[in-house]
């Protein structure tokens, strides 16, 4: 296998984009990337693209032939493969380049993630994510994302010591971070108080303990480490790439305050990259709901079961603490377009480790992680990028 660099990153602004397309938000970050990469003159060997649900949400199928089209390739006849995995379609897209350059079979690669949620109403919108669950078990009886995330902060709340102010303190330690990115959908720091007087969407979690609802996307650009320094200065190195499943619908799980896809494909992430939890400088962790990076934190290993509530309270977590968790804003703040949201981390990782973060810049940062989730935790992919 070859050693895989990412050599150019683009992401759009995310919010509610009612000015612009599907297709025209991916071109936008595709050619912000290609921009970055300097690679105006190359040939694009193969797109991959992230993206959950167009059909439902613009009614649109068929995107990598689309997303190819409209990005100018369709003359070159150039590959394109649409990735689908829910939530976890970005970080899959991702996986997806990295193996195909990795193999030798592709130079240049894009893999990209994509998707416009607000042109339908929030209750199609809720029923399009509601599908990533199980149909027949849990969204034909009514349960929600918001519901599901609910049920796993009920049965962790009453398991350990997790108060409701710590779990505020995610979204507040978001929101902080999502002030300081131009790109993200909420740029406003936000109280514990905020949160908690918030309205109550799928109890305990409240509005604010919500991802919102988003159009986005984002792309990268790959290449072999080998010929990196051809395009950039600043080459990031993929130093892992793993990817787990588990069952769809939550009640078949072994435990459902814990994710055992995101501690399978955790533990395979550090065994490929032969590195430790304490050499991580920073992680983006699939909030989706701010439970879901309580629990991400210890499903990772970065603590043990039990002791995320108290490590984000303590600061840990923050933009200046031991292990800063989204520094992005998290989907929180920066927003959930679901199909772009892993390739939206890589971004975030990349212009980290570039010291290009401005604002929310960790100094001296070497060695990044994403973590995407599908669903619930049916299918998790992790990534370990370090400077080149
Ligand atoms: N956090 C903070 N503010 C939010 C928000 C969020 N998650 N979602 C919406 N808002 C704000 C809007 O900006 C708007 O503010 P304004 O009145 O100042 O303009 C206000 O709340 C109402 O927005 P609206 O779009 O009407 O909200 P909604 O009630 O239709 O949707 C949720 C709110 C929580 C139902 C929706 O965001 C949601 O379903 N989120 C979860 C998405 C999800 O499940 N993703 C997949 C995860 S696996």
């Amino acid at each position: 296998m070859r050693d895989v660099a990412v050599i150019g990153v683009g992401c759009t602004t995310f919010g509610e984009k009612w000015g612009t397309s599907f297709r025209n938000l991916f071109v936008e970050a595709g050619g912000m990337a290609i921009e970055d990469a300097n690679i105006s003159g190359e040939t694009i060997d193969a797109l991959y693209v992230g993206n959950m649900s167009a059909g439902r949400f613009i009614d649109q199928e068929h995107i990598g032939a689309l997303i190819a089209d409209y990005s100018g390739l369709a003359s070159e006849h150039t590959p394109s493969t649409r990735v689908e995995s829910a939530c976890c379609s970005g970080g899959l897209a991702f996986r997806q380049a990295v193996i195909a350059v990795a193999s030798g079979m592709e130079d240049i690669v894009v893999a990209g993630g994509v998707e416009k949620m607000t042109d339908v109403d929030t209750p199609t919108s809720v029923d399009a994510l509601a599908a990533a669950a199980d149909r027949e078990w849990e969204g034909f009886v009514g349960a929600t994302f918001p519901g599901l995330y609910a049920m796993i902060a009920t049965d962790y709340m009453n398991r350990y010591p997790l108060t409701r102010e710590q779990l505020a303190q995610v979204a507040v330690k978001n929101h902080y971070n999502g002030a300081r990115n131009p790109i993200a959908q909420f740029q406003h720091e936000i109280s514990i108080d905020t949160v908690i007087n918030s309205s109550l969407v799928a109890d305990p979690l409240r509005l604010f303990d919500c991802s919102p609802i988003t159009d986005g996307a984002a792309a990268v650009i790959l290449a072999p480490l080998e010929r990196a320094h051809e395009f950039t200065d600043t080459p990031i190195k993929v130093l892992a790439t793993a990817q787990a499943s588990d069952t769809i619908a939550l009640h078949d799980r072994r435990d459902i305050s814990t994710m055992d896809a995101t501690v399978a494909a955790g533990d395979r992430a550090f065994k490929m990259a032969k590195l430790e939890r304490k050499d991580i400088d920073l992680v983006e962790v699939h909030d989706c709901f701010t439970i879901a990076e309580i629990c991400a934190i210890e499903d990772l290993g970065f603590c043990k079961k039990g002791e995320a509530g108290k490590l984000t309270e303590e600061g840990v977590t923050a933009l200046n603490g031991k292990l800063p968790v989204n520094t992005s804003g998290g989907l929180k703040a920066c927003g959930h377009p679901v199909g772009a949201t892993g390739i939206k981390q890589v971004w975030e990782i990349v212009k980290q480790l570039r010291g290009e973060a401005g604002k929310r810049q960790i100094d001296g940062a070497e060695i990044g992680m994403t973590q995407n989730v599908g669903g619930t935790g049916a299918s998790v992919a992790v990534h370990i990028l370090g400077r080149a």
